[in-house]
């Protein structure tokens, strides 16, 4: 019998039955969205299970980026990564913000902290870092020089669910910080995101800002626009909220097996936990030394298709190589060594809670020669 494919992801879902009586709940009371019942329950275990003072549900994990920029009034030039999802530097574009982009370090796959001040310009107001594949950033050096410079700092944070340093949440890191609860990611509702923020003020500003700008029946304070996470989605996310311990736990054991049967091979580097880190193990990057290994990623990554296990590129192209950004000056490979290198080298294995030992097997048996 041909094997079946393994795919990267596979969607946390939450058990039919417990959502089928959410979903008469909801029916019964015909309050489907606009700050419903789900709605507001779920931000409050969030906050909880996060351990961060105060969440705003959104659709998705863009909008609260774009509407994060807005809220702080970002403008001129942004420092941020290309070694990111587009939706990062998408975000700014489309608040007609440039971005800037600075190369990443190789231990982490998040801004160099230190190759930061060089890109500053008088046009400089903000700084948007991503915890690429949950790897927290130098959170202290990069508010370090905010601070120096006055600078915001944004972290999108869409791999970061309940990624704690020494105890405490990275959410909690900069001004604001933004989560996407895509079906593919640790914890999902679907479609659907959050943002982070410090204070009652600001959670109730961005709240009028994902609802058209409205602060009351009569009252626009500014041109917001419509990120409101619906009453099903919120049902969905509150029940998702109770397993996603027991499937980050799962992905801690894929890891665990991947790292023992990848140690001892030529040209695969991947990386350990990190001291002090709760990590959540949304991804499992491995980087190919194309020499070392004998095998190009690429080639690497088109074997392991043919056997139906399917890795990802992930980030590759970088955001820089874009044609949106390409023709930007701190676009070009030689701002970008590091970033352009793990572009070059990475693959995502398969990771989630899902996989099986003999899956495992599977995917180290293509990798293994
Ligand atoms: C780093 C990063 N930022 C932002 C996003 C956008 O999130 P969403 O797809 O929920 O809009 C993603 C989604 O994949 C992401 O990986």
């Amino acid at each position: 019998m041909k094997n079946s494919i393994i795919t990267v992801t596979s969607p946390l879902l939450p058990n039919l039955e417990e959502f089928h009586e959410m979903l008469k709940d909801i029916w019964e009371s015909k309050w489907i969205t606009n700050n419903g019942s789900f709605h507001q329950q779920l931000e409050k275990a969030l906050a909880e299970y996060l351990k961060v003072p105060y969440v705003s549900l959104f659709t998705n994990g863009t909008l609260p980026l774009i509407t994060a920029l807005q809220a702080l009034r970002i403008t001129g030039e942004v420092i941020t990564t290309p070694y990111s999802f587009v939706a990062t530097t998408h975000a700014l574009w489309w608040n007609g913000i440039k971005p800037v982009f600075v190369d990443i370090d190789w231990t982490t796959g998040c801004l160099d902290p230190n190759k930061i001040e060089a890109a500053i310009t008088p046009k400089t107001t903000a700084i948007m870092p991503v915890h690429v594949y949950g790897k927290p950033c130098d959170t202290k050096a990069i508010q370090d020089i905010a601070d120096k410079y006055g600078l915001k700092v944004i972290y999108d944070a869409a791999h970061a669910f309940g990624v704690e340093v020494n105890g405490i949440s990275v959410l909690n890191a900069g001004d604001m910080s933004t989560l996407s609860f895509h079906a593919t990611k640790v914890y999902n509702t679907i479609e659907g995101g959050a943002m982070i923020m410090h204070d009652e003020k600001t959670k109730k500003r961005i709240d009028y800002l994902k609802n058209f700008g409205f602060a009351g029946e009569t009252e626009v304070v500014a041109p917001g626009i419509n990120s409101k996470m619906d009453e099903m989605r919120s049902a969905y996310g509150l029940l998702n909220l109770k397993q996603v311990d027991d499937a980050i736990e799962a992905r801690h054991q894929v890891a665990i097996k991947y790292r023992e049967a990848l140690k001892n091979v030529e040209g695969i580097e991947f990386w350990d936990d990190m001291p002090g880190i709760k990590h959540n193990y949304s991804y499992f990057p491995i980087f190919v030394d194309a020499k070392n290994y004998g095998m190009s990623r690429d080639e690497l990554y088109f074997k392991m298709k043919e056997h139906g296990v399917l890795g990802r590129r992930y980030f590759y192209p970088l955001i820089s190589d874009f044609s949106t950004y390409r023709s930007l000056p701190s676009a070009t490979k030689d701002n970008l060594p590091v970033a352009t290198k793990m572009a070059n080298e990475v693959i995502c294995l398969p990771m989630h809670h899902a996989l099986s030992e003999e899956d495992v097997n599977r995917v180290l048996n293509c990798i293994i020669q």
